[in-house]
């Protein structure tokens, strides 16, 4: 199986990673030509790389063509280009409608949006599709975990979901230099808060569908020093601050 990208840039460089480490899941990966350094480095560690010509090369090269380029020019690039019929085209375009997807595309594709995270170049990404799409779900799992989402609804929310991405390390960042100021090396702050964020993501993942407010209230013992964090962080505004980020994120979303 021969899989391109248009668009060689951070998203691009984690799944070609992903799909050539281990076993590899397809034959020969086609990147474009931007950008030119990542597209040069990928070359140079998997001789299954080859880097396009142009963007059309890569189009006409692939069984499965990944669109990765930023929304900003999606519409310029995608409706220069001159698809196959029943193609398998996944794009991984953020906050871009599909229906409009489908109009610049101009071809009867077999379409799918997803949201591949970063961790998918380690095999360990969670990848929310739309529509379910047995092939596409197929290339997923072997990068992580594939979701498949029935509804566009749920599509958008799992896309507002994977916004917090760079919150969850500011939180981590933030907390690790308090600690630091406090005379903690900052390296033991670090590894610190990562087991503790990597054993309580376990917990959740161990805890058999346990409701999130039970377990908060489990690891908050009355009069404790959880309970005191949670009632500050809601008092001082911290939820309602997270639940109005969340909000934004999903009205720029449905535009
Ligand atoms: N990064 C993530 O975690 C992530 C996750 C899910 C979805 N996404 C989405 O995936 C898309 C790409 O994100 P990214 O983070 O990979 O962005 P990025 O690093 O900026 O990569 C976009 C790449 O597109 C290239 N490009 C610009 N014009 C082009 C053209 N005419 N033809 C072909 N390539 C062109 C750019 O090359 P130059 O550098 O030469 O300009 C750049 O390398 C975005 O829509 C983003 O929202 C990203």
């Amino acid at each position: 199986m021969r899989i391109g990208f248009v668009g060689t840039g951070a998203i691009t460089e984690a799944m070609v990673t992903g799909i050539l480490s281990g076993t590899p899941l397809a034959s020969e990966v086609v990147v474009s030509p931007r950008n030119a350094e990542i597209a040069a480095r990928l070359a140079r560690m998997f001789p299954a790389v080859r880097i396009a010509g142009d963007n059309q090369e890569i189009v006409d090269a692939s069984d499965i063509l990944v669109l990765a380029i930023r929304p900003q020019i999606a519409e310029e690039v995608v409706k220069g280009l001159r698809f196959v019929a029943g193609q398998t085209v996944i794009s991984v375009i953020a906050a871009t409608d599909r229906d409009r997807l489908k109009e610049w595309v101009g071809q009867e594709v077999d379409l799918t949006q997803a949201i591949p995270l970063p961790f998918v170049a380690s095999h360990e990404g969670v990848t929310a599709i739309y529509p379910p799409n047995s092939k596409v779900a197929s290339l997923f799992s072997s990068l992580g975990t594939a979701v498949q989402c029935g509804t566009r609804e749920e599509y958008d929310l799992l896309a507002v979901a994977s916004a917090l991405m760079a919150t969850y390390f500011g939180i981590m960042g933030r907390t690790t230099s308090w600690l630091a100021a406090k005379g903690l090396p900052e390296d033991s702050a670090r590894d610190y808060l990562a087991a503790l964020f990597a054993g309580l993501s376990q917990t959740v993942l161990r805890s058999n569908g346990i409701p999130l407010n039970e377990l908060s209230a489990e690891f908050a013992t009355k009069g404790g020093l959880n309970e005191q964090v949670l009632v500050d962080f809601e008092g001082r505004g911290g939820i309602a601050a997270l639940t109005e980020a969340l909000e934004g994120v999903l009205r720029r979303i449905r535009g």
